[in-house]
């Protein structure tokens, strides 16, 4: 079987590194590099999440930082959710993996040029390098194979009732992406709201009793709480691990061609995206929206995941 190349921009983040932990593992992925931005906490910290995410599970894999702030806007994060490291609950070793020399943007640049045009870019963080990497190297957009990103919401957003995190963190970045050409893939709120941590998923998880399922619990343990004392919900939703999960078994979701935007221009809305499902507008479609998610299916492929670590 030919392995799926990817590469997975993220800012871990609970989800986010549940994301890589079955990026790296799955045998139909090539995991080729984690990329980091700033989201979920400051670039910093999300490098050092990812950095720890590896080494805690000998993930062989490049790890480059990119941007440390979007393309435009004040850079927010999301603290309450993922604590002050942006990783809080697990107790790392310390640390002795090291971040690569090059820029996670140069990287995407050089990595998409040199490719055969079979790269499929992940995000699950802001848009930033992405579509910092489309500005810098607008031929990267012919050589990208799709991009499958968690991000924005047809419903209600997470940060306002517009707007999802990922998306409204920079709108700017996403704007670039959406308006690229590129083949999209959108994993937003709207299917990642299907698919609740509750405690009974952690206990299974952990029953797998391996590296990878004890840090999936400990990771758990701290986002399902904070769920329940932001939003007052039993299990969080685990977000991200839906774009891999796709990629393993696109079965798991049901999909829709539509035309969709983000809205980067109006003060109560910026940052919604704006997806047309029922094609009022007559535009073009330029993205496939996940519609809905087999959850009993995601649990699954999360699962046969954790089993393959030692
Ligand atoms: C997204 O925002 C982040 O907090 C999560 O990691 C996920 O990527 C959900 O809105
Ligand atoms: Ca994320």
């Amino acid at each position: 079987m030919d392995k799926r190349k990817i590469i997975l921009d993220c800012d871990p983040g609970h989800d986010d590194a549940v994301a890589i932990m079955m990026a790296a593992v799955h045998p139909s992925l090539d995991l080729r590099a984690v990329t980091v931005v700033a989201g979920n906490q400051t670039l910093e910290k999300t490098s050092i999440n990812a950095l720890n995410v590896c080494q805690a599970l000998d993930i062989d894999v490049p790890v480059y930082a990119g941007c440390g702030r979007p393309m435009i806007r004040e850079k927010m994060t999301a603290a309450d959710i993922h604590g002050a490291t942006g990783l809080d609950g697990p107790v790392f070793a310390p640390l002795t993996r090291k971040l690569e020399e090059k820029h996670a943007v140069q990287f995407l640049i050089d990595e998409l040029m040199a490719s055969d045009g079979d790269i499929t870019v992940v995000t699950t963080g802001p848009m930033t390098n992405l579509g910092m990497a489309m500005r810098m190297e607008p031929k990267i957009i012919g050589k990208i194979k799709e991009v499958v990103f968690m991000g924005g919401a047809y419903t209600n957003g997470n940060v306002t009732p517009a707007a999802e995190f990922n998306i409204i963190a920079d709108a700017d970045a996403a704007y670039v992406v959406f308006t690229s050409g590129v083949k999209l893939t959108m994993c937003g709120l709207d299917i990642t709201r299907k698919v609740l941590c509750y405690p009974q998923i952690v206990e299974r998880m952990e029953k797998i009793g391996n590296r990878a399922s004890k840090l999936f619990a400990d990771l758990m343990g701290h986002f399902c709480k904070s769920q329940k004392e932001v939003f007052g919900w039993e299990g969080g939703p685990l977000h991200d691990p839906t774009t891999i999960a796709y990629l393993i078994d696109p079965s798991v979701l049901t999909v829709k061609h539509v035309h969709g935007e983000v809205d980067i221009r109006s003060t109560e809305s910026y940052g919604r995206t704006n997806c047309d499902m029922f094609g009022y507008q007559k535009k073009e479609p330029n993205m496939y929206v996940a519609e809905n998610v087999d959850a009993e299916k995601f649990w699954d492929i999360v699962e046969s995941c954790l089993k393959m670590y030692s």
